[in-house]
C-alpha cells in the first residue's frame, strides 16, 4: 500500500503535494518522492529514503521545486527494497513519461522481458518502472496520445494499480488510471487534486470523483475528463465528501484496527496471488525450489506474540498435512537456551515488522549455527528480511494498529503455502488433493468477507459483556492455537484478564477459577474433536460459566451447550484458523470500544518491539 498525490493548478505544486503526502503517510513510509513540471521545462524529480520529512528537508518544504503541475508518492515497498533508487516517481529512458504507482503488477517479469527486447533499460527493482516504460512504449509505437497509451498499457498489465502520469509533450495535463487500487479526484476553482485517499485533498475541496476500475482521467486545472479502457469518453457524477478529516484517514472506520480487520480478505488474497501461479504454488520469489523443500528434515518456527500463534497453527497444519516434524519456539526463549539445530532443519522466523529484537536475535543464532533460515516478513527491507537466507513476503500492507490482524492473517496464508508445498514434495498428498487445497485456499478471502458480514452480532455480545473480568478461551488442536490468539487480542486491547487453555487441560487446575458468570469461549472447528471440546464446554457450564461457541455452519449441536454461538463458513479444517480468528478479533475490538479504551494504541505496548 502506497500513497499517491497529484496537483494541477496555479500554485506551487510541490508544497501542496507534500501536505497531501503527509496525510497519506499511514499508507506506508519507507521512501517518498516528487516530480514537478514547470511549463515545457524538463521535469524535476526529487526522492528520499525514509520518512516524508527527509523529502521535505531536501526540498525546503517543497519551495525548492518550481512548477504548478506535479505528482508525489509515499512508498511501502513490495518490489525492491526501500531506497532512493526504488522510490517513485519513475521515469522513461528519454524522460518522456514520468509517473507514480500504487498496487502490484503481477506480470511485471513478462512485461520487462518485452521491453528489454525493445531496448529499454532499467535502473530500479520496481514494477512501477516497468509500467511507466510500457506506457512510453505504446506512446511511441501508436502516437495516439496519453489516453491511448495508458489504455494499451492497462490491457497488458495484470494486477492492481493506481497510476498518475505526466508526459513531456503535454505539459499542462496530468493523467490518472486505476484498477483495484483506490484513487479520488478533487475539483476546486482552477485546480484539480488527485490522491489515493480523501484526507489528502480535504483541505482544498470536498467535491470529488471516485474514478472506477479500468477508467482513465485527463486532469486539467479545475477540470477532469473521463475515459473507459476503450478510450471512449464517459461521464462520472461528482460527489460531496461529508466525513471529517480524521474519519477520512481511517477510510470512514472509527479505528485503524477495525479498518485493518476489514482489510484481511484483501491481505490474504494479495498474499495468495503472490505465490499461486497458473494454478500451482510457486515459491521461487521466496527463493525456495522443490529441491530445497525436499531436503528439509524438520522445521523450527521462531516468533513472538501473534506471529508465534501463527507458528502454533502452522505446526498443526504442517505436521498433519506434510508429516514433517515441526517445533514452535518463542524467540525470547529460543535465543537463550542453546537450541539443538541440524544442518537439514529449516528455521522459519515469522515477523510483521521484521524488526522484533528477539526474533532477529533468534535468526542470527540459527545462522551462526549454519542452519538455513527463512523469514516470513511483512515489511520489505526490514532487518529480518535483509538477514534471512530467504524471504517470503506477506502482502498485508502497512499495519498501524498495535494489535495485529491483517498481518497475522497474511502470515497464516504464507504458512499454508509452505505446508502444501512440503506435503507435495514429500508425497503426502496426490495431485488432486494438491489442487483441491489450492482451490480451497483461494476461496478463503470470500469466506472471510462472509464472516465480517456477521459483525453486528458480535458487537451486541461484546456490549453485553463489556464488564467481564475474566475470560477463558478453550479448544483442542488448531482450535487451541486459535484460542491463544483470541485470548491475546482480548487482553491486549480490552485489558480483560484472559487465558487460553487446551480444553482437555482444564481439569488439571484451571477449572477451579470458573464461577457463576465467567465468560468462556469454546472453539470447535475440527470435526474429530468437536464432541470432546463440547463436553469440556459442558463441564464449565455446570460450574456457572456463560458460554460462547465458535464453530462451522452445520455443527448446530453446539447450541445445546453454548449460550451464544457464532458460525463460520465451512472450509478445509487445515485453514479454519483464518476464518475463526475474525470473530475473536471483533470480540476484542468491540469490548475495547465498549469500555472506552484506546483501541489502536493500548497502554504499555508498542507496535514494533525492538528491545528484548
Ligand atoms: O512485528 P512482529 O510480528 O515480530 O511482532 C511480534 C509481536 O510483538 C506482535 O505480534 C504482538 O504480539 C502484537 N501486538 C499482537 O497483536
Amino acid at each position: 500500500m502506497c500513497g499517491i498525490v497529484g496537483y494541477n493548478g496555479s500554485e506551487n505544486a510541490a508544497e501542496i503535494l507534500l501536505e497531501g503526502l503527509a496525510k497519506l503517510e499511514y499508507r506506508g513510509y519507507d521512501s517518498a518522492g516528487l516530480a514537478v513540471r514547470n511549463g515545457t521545462n524538463d521535469v524535476e524529480i526529487v526522492k528520499a529514503k525514509g520518512r516524508l520529512r527527509v523529502l521535505a528537508e531536501k526540498t525546503n518544504d517543497g519551495k525548492a521545486l518550481k512548477g504548478t503541475l506535479g505528482i508525489g508518492h509515499t512508498r511501502w515497498a513490495t518490489h525492491g527494497e526501500p531506497s532512493e533508487n526504488n522510490a517513485h516517481p519513475h521515469i522513461s529512458d528519454d524522460r518522456n513519461v514520468v509517473g507514480v504507482h500504487n498496487g502490484i503488477i503481477e506480470n511485471y517479469q513478462e512485461l520487462k522481458e518485452k521491453l528489454l527486447r525493445h531496448d529499454y533499460t532499467f535502473y530500479s527493482n520496481t514494477d512501477t518502472e516497468i509500467a511507466i516504460k510500457l506506457i512510453d512504449y505504446y506512446m511511441k509505437k501508436y502516437q495516439e496520445g496519453p489516453v491511448d497509451s495508458i489504455a494499451r498499457a492497462m490491457m497488458r498489465i495484470k494486477g492492481s494499480y493506481a497510476l498518475a502520469v505526466m508526459f513531456k509533450d503535454y505539459p499542462e495535463e496530468l493523467y490518472v488510471a486505476r484498477k483495484d487500487s483506490p484513487m479520488v479526484i478533487g475539483i476546486a476553482e482552477g485546480a484539480t487534486f488527485v490522491a489515493s485517499d480523501v484526507p489528502a485533498i480535504l483541505k482544498h475541496t470536498r467535491t470529488v470523483y471516485y474514478i472506477g476500475n479500468q477508467q482513465i482521467a485527463k486532469i486539467g486545472k479545475g477540470t477532469a475528463e473521463f475515459y473507459d479502457i476503450d478510450r471512449e469518453p464517459i461521464q462520472l457524477e461528482a460527489e460531496e465528501v461529508t466525513w471529517d478529516a480524521e474519519a477520512a484517514e481511517k477510510g470512514g472506520f472509527e479505528h485503524f484496527m477495525i479498518k485493518e480487520i476489514h482489510e484481511q480478505p484483501k491481505a490474504v488474497r494479495d498474499t495468495i496471488s503472490s505465490f499461486v501461479k497458473d494454478g500451482n504454488i510457486d515459491l521461487s520469489e521466496a527463493g525456495l525450489s522443490e529441491a530445497d523443500l525436499a531436503a528439509v528434515r524438520s522445521v523450527i518456527i521462531v516468533a513472538c506474540g501473534s506471529a508465534y500463534h501463527v507458528g502454533l497453527a502452522g505446526q498443526y497444519v504442517m505436521e498433519k498435512m506434510a508429516r514433517i516434524p515441526v517445533r514452535v519456539e518463542l524467540a525470547s526463549e529460543f535465543r537463550y537456551r542453546d537450541p539443538i539445530l541440524c544442518a537439514d532443519d529449516l528455521v522459519i522466523v515469522i515477523s510483521q515488522s521484521g524488526e522484533t529484537a528477539d526474533s532477529l536475535a533468534a535468526l542470527r543464532l540459527a545462522k551462526e549455527k549454519g542452519v538455513p533460515t527463512l523469514g516470513i516478513v511483512n515489511v520489505v527491507g526490514s532487518s529480518i528480511a535483509r538477514e534471512a537466507d530467504r524471504v517470503f513476503y506477506t502482502l498485508a500492507g502497512p499495519e498501524i494498529a498495535v494489535a495485529t490482524t491483517k498481518a497475522y492473517s497474511a502470515q497464516l496464508a504464507a504458512v499454508y503455502a509452505l505446508a502444501i508445498q512440503l506435503a507435495a514434495v514429500r508425497k503426502q498428498i496426490n495431485e488432486e488433493e494438491y489442487h483441491d487445497l489450492i482451490a480451497e485456499l483461494q476461496e478463503l478471502p470470500a469466506k472471510m468477507d462472509r464472516v465480517l458480514e456477521d459483525k453486528e452480532r458480535i458487537q451486541w455480545f461484546a456490549a453485553k459483556y463489556s464488564n467481564a473480568k475474566d475470560m477463558f478461551f478453550i479448544g483442542r488442536g488448531i482450535d487451541y492455537a486459535i484460542s491463544m490468539e483470541g485470548s491475546l487480542k482480548m487482553k491486549e486491547i480490552s485489558y480483560v484478564h484472559s487465558e487460553a487453555y487446551a480444553a482437555g487441560e482444564l481439569k488439571h487446575g484451571t477449572i477451579s477459577l470458573v464461577e457463576e458468570g465467567t465468560l468462556v469461549v469454546g472453539v470447535c472447528t475440527q470435526n474429530g474433536l468437536f464432541e470432546k471440546t463440547r463436553s469440556n464446554m459442558a463441564e464449565v457450564k455446570t460450574r456457572g460459566a456463560y458460554l460462547m461457541g465458535l464453530t462451522s455452519y452445520g455443527n448446530y449441536a453446539i447450541e445445546d451447550t453454548a449460550d451464544f454461538t457464532v458460525y463460520i463458513p465451512r472450509t478445509s479444517e487445515y485453514f479454519a484458523t483464518s476464518l475463526a480468528i475474525i470473530p475473536l478479533q471483533l470480540l476484542g475490538y468491540y469490548l475495547s470500544v465498549a469500555r472506552g479504551l484506546n483501541v489502536d494504541k493500548p497502554r504499555n505496548l508498542a507496535k514494533s518491539v525492538t528491545v528484548e
